[in-house]
Order: C-alpha cells, then structure tokens, then sequence
C-alpha cells in the first residue's frame, strides 16, 4: 500500500536537461519526508510533478491516493502547495489574500472570513491583516504565503523551501507551526537546503542529486551511512604529529587521517566521552603538546558532502572522505 505520497520512476527533461532522471518518493501518511539537494537537483520539479503543475514525460505519481496523472482535479482538491512558486497578489491585503484562497475551494463566504482571521492570527499577521501584502517584509510574506496553503487544512502538503530567506526567528516560528500541522495528521513534503531543518522537521530524508534520489533514511540512518563517531585532535607542535597518530589509531578502530597543514587528526571511534578521556591521558604522558581536542559526530552536512560530493576542492573532498570512512 503505497503512502500519502508516491512516485515512481518520474522523468522530466526540458530540452537537453534532464531535470527528473526516475524519482521514486514513499511518503508514509502522516510523516514529513525532507526533500534536500543542492542547487539545480530536482527539487521544484519534483514538487511542481507531484502537483500537477507539471506533467513528467513518464513514471507514475500517487497522492492522497488518487493518480496524479490521471485526475490532476482531484488531487489539486487534497493538496496544499507553498513556496517557490505559490503566488500572494500584492495589491489585496493578507486578509482578502487569504479569503480569496477559501473562496476558490468553495468555501462560504463567512467560513473563509473566519478562517482567514484564525491564520493571520496563527502566523503573526493580525496587526498587518489589513495592509496590501506589497508593505510586507520577506518573511511576512512567507508566512502569510504558507498560510494561504493551509486555508483548507489539506490532508497533504507540499512546501518548497518554506523558510528561506527567512531569519532565525521565524524560521523557528515557522517550525513550530509546521510541526503542529503535522502533529494534527497532515502528510509533508518539504524542499530545503537547510540541513538543520530536516534534522528538526522530517521523519525521513530524501537526498536528491541530479534528477535522482542518491539516499533516503533517517537522519540518523544518514548519518550512521557517513561513518559514526570519530575524534579530532589538533598538535601544538608539527614534530608531534607521527606520535600523536600512533596514539590515535592505538584507541581508534580505522586509520587515523592527518592533514598535515592544519595539524589535525581525526581517528574513527567507538566509546564515546570515555575514550576522549583515555586519549587525553596518553597524549599528555607522552607529553604531546595539544590544541583542541573534540568528538565529534557526523552531521547532515557530513552526509551531504559525502553523498553529492558538493565541495570545493578535490583535495579537500578526499581528506573529507577520509576522515569520515
Ligand atoms: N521550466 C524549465 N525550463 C528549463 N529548465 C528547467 C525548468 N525548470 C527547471 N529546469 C532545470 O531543471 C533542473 C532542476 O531544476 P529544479 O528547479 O527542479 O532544481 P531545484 O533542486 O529546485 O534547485 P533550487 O535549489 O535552486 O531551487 C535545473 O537544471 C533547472 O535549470
Ligand atoms: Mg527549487
């Protein structure tokens, strides 16, 4: 039984771009599946597909159990949609911006009045309510654009990118209305390049490269993937640094990578803050001189760099591959 949302083998090229190169997404009723990739990855393609507003040239989508393909009416009916591409007319204000949204759903007049007045509520734009949306900062009008999706509280929803561009405090406002969306039932697919964001927000992860889905999990299935705890050592002296590995790859369990220029050691490790406070105590009684000392665990950024191998220099890809193997 396939979930709230499902594709299989989506395409979609736009001349000599292959934009989709066969998506295949499975996203459990009432979960949150973060869609992450960097620029250029499929993401707003994927969402646009999923919608209807795009049709891919071939694969097979389901959502809220009905064929995307098949009855695009229908699914508009069950979705929510917000982000790049959601439109906010600038010259209505939020409140008439939100009451047109329930009246195209059919809502009755005063069912959307209402509605309307609990959301600007819920999205700190009762004071704004009666302004036309183009006096609106940025993150108002993200806010009052992730507002006008939710005028029906679809069973399913879609944001792409909901918080970009938006600073810390909204953004943490923006999670918490998201996670009391999904806390009520509704079914998520969310896009960002924020990893923190998925971390927080989403059950699963979906890491999208090139029209593909190169891996999915859970955050912590990820990061698991990416190698587990390792510790990072940093010498005082360049001359200690021969003895400083041997130390490390006695406590650790792989090879201990150095990267000569910043002084640093990472060793792979198991045995967490009690291992730190062994290798400390070896360091010291060989009277190795050190920095910083820290465990560190791998973090979605980890994971991303490794999985895309999105990052800068060839030279530093390797030694970021290394140190996480
Ligand atoms: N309408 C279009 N016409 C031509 N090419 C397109 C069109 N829409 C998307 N593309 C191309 O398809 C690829 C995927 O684009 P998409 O917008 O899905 O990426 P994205 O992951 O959403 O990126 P971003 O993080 O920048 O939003 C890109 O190479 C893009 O240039
Ligand atoms: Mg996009």
């Amino acid at each position: 039984m396939p979930g709230a949302i499902y594709a299989e083998g989506l395409v979609k090229t736009f001349g000599d771009v292959r934009a989709l190169d066969g998506v295949d997404l499975d996203v459990p009723e009432g979960t949150v599946l973060g869609l992450l990739g960097p620029n250029g990855a499929g993401k707003t393609t994927t969402v646009r597909c999923l919608t209807t507003l795009l049709r891919p040239d071939s694969g097979r989508a389901v959502v809220a159990g009905i064929d995307v393909l098949k009855q695009p009416d229908a699914v508009r009916r069950s979705i929510g949609l917000s982000g790049q591409f959601a439109a906010v007319d600038e010259y209505l204000t939020g409140r008439e911006n939100l009451q047109m949204v329930g009246q195209l759903y059919q809502m009755r007049a005063k069912a959307a009045k209402e509605r309307a007045a609990e959301l600007l509520e819920q999205f700190h734009l009762a004071d704004a309510a009666d302004r036309p949306t183009k006096t609106y900062s940025g993150g108002m009008r993200r806010r009052l654009d992730l507002a006008a999706a939710l005028v029906v509280s679809p069973p399913v929803m879609f944001m792409d990118e909901p918080t970009t561009g938006l600073d810390p405090r909204n953004r943490q406002q923006l999670w918490e209305v998201i996670k009391q969306l999904v806390s009520g039932g509704t079914t998520l697919l969310l896009t960002t390049q924020y990893l923190e964001e998925a971390d927080h927000l989403a059950h699963d992860i979906a890491v999208v490269d090139q029209g593909r889905v190169i891996a999915k999990g859970t955050s912590d299935q990820l990061k698991a993937r990416t190698g587990g705890e390792r510790v990072e050592v940093v010498v005082h002296e360049r001359e200690h640094m021969r003895a400083a590995a041997e130390v490390l790859t006695g406590f650790g369990k792989g090879d201990t990578t150095v990267e000569e220029h910043m002084r640093k050691l990472t060793v792979p490790v198991t045995g967490g803050a009690k291992l730190l406070a062994e290798i400390i105590r070896e360091l010291d009684t060989r009277g190795i001189e050190i920095d910083d000392i820290g465990l560190r665990r791998p973090t979605l950024d980890d994971v991303f760099l490794s999985l895309t191998g999105h990052v800068a220099e060839a030279k530093d890809e390797d030694s970021a591959k290394e140190a996480v193997k």
